[in-house]
């Protein structure tokens, strides 16, 4: 069996495992789950407004997974700058996964990274793409410390007045999909619309496909932990090739 479909039947053989568990309790799977699984989602929101649209987006996402017993905490940028990644790979060699510069909240991340089960990643849509703050900050913290996040599921949730939220949705998703993260969905794209907060609570589909991504995303994570529980181990990858067309 392939790779991709070894950790996809592992997936779905796992969310059907808790599922039967559920049954032979005679408990919905929401009972079941609450409490067993003490695991958190962290979330970054790449916006300078602390409780502007981008924030109402990602607390609607909160309070999905707080209800399936989930524990969130949301970091804010805010209006701090941060510097982008400058290549110098001292977190490769001598830093043991963290940041050289250890003035900002970077290293502070990947340690919260350490100790989270899933991330959701949100940001305002600048000129058609993720804000700046938040690609200088996934930059340094998955150069320095993808392993943290690694075989953890992630999300991307954006907020534009208008325009540019399914590059911004591709961008973010970047991250996830070459750090081995599966990617959680919802049933819409990850979007909300909005100048103010106010906007964003009156655009109701956005604010339903919040609410369905906490719940994917809850039901994945028990899914994995049912997994884990059942001595489903993560992938052993290969490692070594690492080619750049020309060699
Ligand atoms: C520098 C800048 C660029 C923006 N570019 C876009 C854009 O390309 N498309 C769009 O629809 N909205 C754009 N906006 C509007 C914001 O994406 C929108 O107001 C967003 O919901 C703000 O989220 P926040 O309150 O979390 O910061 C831009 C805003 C700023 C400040």
């Amino acid at each position: 069996m392939k790779r991709r479909e070894f950790i996809l039947n592992s997936v779905w053989a796992a969310g059907g495992l808790a599922l039967l568990n559920a049954c032979k309790e005679n408990q919905p799977l929401s009972t079941v789950s609450k409490g067993e699984y003490p695991m958190k989602v962290l979330m970054i929101n790449g916006s300078c407004n602390e409780h502007g649209c981008t924030y109402t987006a990602l607390n609607e996402v909160a309070g999905s997974l707080n209800a399936e017993g989930i524990e969130t905490e949301i970091v804010q940028l805010g209006k701090n700058a941060y510097r982008d990644c400058i290549g110098c790979g001292a977190c490769r060699k001598n830093m043991n996964s963290r940041c050289i510069f250890n003035d900002d909240i970077i290293n502070a991340i990947i340690e919260k990274a350490e100790h989270s089960d899933g991330f959701v990643f949100g940001s305002p849509v600048y000129y058609a793409h993720p804000s700046g703050r938040l690609l200088s900050v996934l930059n340094r913290a998955f150069y320095a410390g993808g392993n943290a996040f690694a075989f953890k599921p992630g999300a991307a949730v954006v907020s534009a007045r208008r325009a540019g939220t399914a590059g911004s949705i591709d961008v973010i998703n970047k991250y996830f999909t070459i750090n081995k993260m599966p990617v959680v969905s919802s049933t819409y794209w990850n979007m909300v619309h909005g100048n103010k907060p106010e906007d964003v609570l009156q655009d109701e589909e956005g604010l339903q496909t919040m609410r369905n991504l906490g719940k994917n995303m809850a039901w994945l994570l028990k899914s994995m932990e049912a997994a884990k529980k059942n001595g489903i181990a993560l992938p052993d990858n290969e490692a070594g090739a690492r080619t750049n067309f020309i060699r």
